[in-house]
């Protein structure tokens, strides 16, 4: 049986769909200037044009409503709030997220508030970004501006979204913005000045407001036991949580925020790191946060030993995206509730199509469909075992802005017309609203 609290939501992110015409005040994210960058970005695509949610976020609210969520995940644009990053207030921004916050309530939604959805404002890129010791203080003061200003309506927050993306990607590999590419040592350095940004902000989350939820939105590897027995189970659980490369390791991201230290063999790999590392600092990171978030898209079988098996030919497949395979969402799920020991959300699961507008004036996008059946039912049986799942949220309500693959890959349930920003719902609107309903109804 559902938690009578349980959520339905659907998830986006500022810088995918608010779109910027120069006049709202905003400053630039290190993503305006990447998407600058010829050759980074689809086509030339870029950000600024996003879906314009900024000013249609009464229809968009609208959209929601009709749709029967319970919640609606969106971040805030950390350069809209503040244009140089730290300082000078940009009170339109602020404004804006006041506007949407109280539509949503009006609408009987709660509002789930990313604080940071990647996009850095540029001028703290060009100080160094998450490399620069100074990153924990700036993100602090950044969230306590939010956190006068909404924190009597808003009470679940995720600090950051997918750390994994915001460090390895970013400050590591150097595919998403800024584009760094650090070596692995500067790269914990920087993991570890990002961790600390999140605890300053969970903590003030929670002396801003005792009931609040505060996690942060994980992507993880997707890896799960092909076969039901302790010894795969085990592998596949060691491969999830433990990589060769830090930057990419979970562990290495969750274990501080949710066990209060880094694994042991950070200590021996990165020593001049650690001896840097203060127990206060430990104790910030460690503290404040109490559920977990989860974004899925995928699952990957893992062997015996632990080794993946490769997908079988004809395995169900997003035309444009991933492989269609719920048993990840469900160990995603079941691996971090039973190390960390939390409740547990599902922040993100979606599946990517080229959907058009056909003859019927229609959006026909059957895989999507096919998707979220797949995944709700897996959802479903994650909570008939017993785990404490909270919530599940679809990526995403529109289509929007999707990094590295511009506007060329859609996830929304609702179609947008890019020249003329008519939203038309899909029929996986159709299905995810009739399922939401049916299953509040059981
Ligand atoms: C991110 C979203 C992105 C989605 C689909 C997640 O990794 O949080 O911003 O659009 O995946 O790729």
């Amino acid at each position: 049986m559902l938690n009578k609290d349980f959520m339905f939501g659907v998830s986006t992110s500022a810088f995918q769909i608010e779109g910027d015409d120069g006049t709202q005040g905003r400053g630039l994210s290190v993503w305006d200037t990447f998407c600058d960058i010829p050759g980074k970005i689809y086509a030339g695509h870029h950000g600024r044009l996003g879906v314009d949610h900024y000013n249609r976020y009464r229809e968009d609210v609208g959209l929601l409503s009709d749709l029967g969520v319970d919640s609606y995940r969106f971040s805030v644009s950390w350069p809209r709030i503040l244009p140089e990053g730290t300082g000078k207030i940009n009170e339109k921004g602020l404004d804006f997220y006041d506007r949407l916050i109280d539509e949503l309530l009006e609408k009987n939604i709660k509002p789930f508030l990313t604080l940071y959805h990647w996009d850095l404002p540029e001028r703290l890129g060009e100080k160094g970004g998450f490399r620069n010791p100074d990153f924990p203080e700036w993100f602090a003061d950044y969230t306590e501006i939010l956190l006068k200003r909404y924190s009597d309506r808003v009470k679940h927050y995720i600090t950051y979204n997918e750390p994994l993306c915001a460090v390895h990607a970013s400050y590591h590999a150097g595919v998403f913005a800024p584009g760094l590419q650090l070596n692995v040592e500067q790269s914990m350095v920087a993991l570890h000045h990002f961790l600390l940004g999140h605890g300053r902000a969970a903590n003030l989350i929670r002396d801003y407001r005792k009931d609040s939820e505060v996690g942060i939105a994980m992507s993880v590897w997707d890896y799960y036991p092909k076969y039901n027995n302790p010894e795969c189970i085990e592998n596949a659980r060691k491969a999830f949580f433990c990589k060769d490369t830090p930057t990419e390791s979970i562990d290495m991201y969750m274990d501080p925020v949710y066990l209060g230290k880094y694994p042991d063999r950070f200590y021996e790999m990165f020593p001049r790191v650690a001896d840097r590392i203060t127990d206060e600092e430990m104790k910030i990171i460690g503290s404040g946060t109490n559920i977990l978030c989860v974004n899925n898209y995928t699952g990957e079988p893992l062997d015996q030993n632990g080794k993946k098996i490769p997908p079988e030919i004809g395995a169900p497949k997003s035309p444009v995206y991933s492989y269609y395979d719920p048993n990840g969402l469900y160990w995603d799920v079941r691996f971090l509730a039973e190390r960390y020991k939390l409740p547990v959300y599902i922040t993100e699961n979606g599946s990517a199509s080229e959907d058009i507008v056909s003859l019927d004036g229609k959006v026909h996008d059957p895989n999507r469909v096919d998707y979220l059946k797949r995944n709700l039912a897996m959802m479903e049986k994650i909570i008939e075992d017993g785990i404490d799942l909270r919530g599940y949220f679809v990526w995403s309500l529109t289509d929007n802005f999707e990094w590295l693959s511009g506007y060329s890959v859609r996830f929304g349930l609702v179609h947008v017309d890019y020249g003329t920003m008519k939203r038309t719902p899909k029929d996986s609107f159709e299905f995810y609203k009739n399922y939401i309903k049916d299953f509040k109804d059981r």
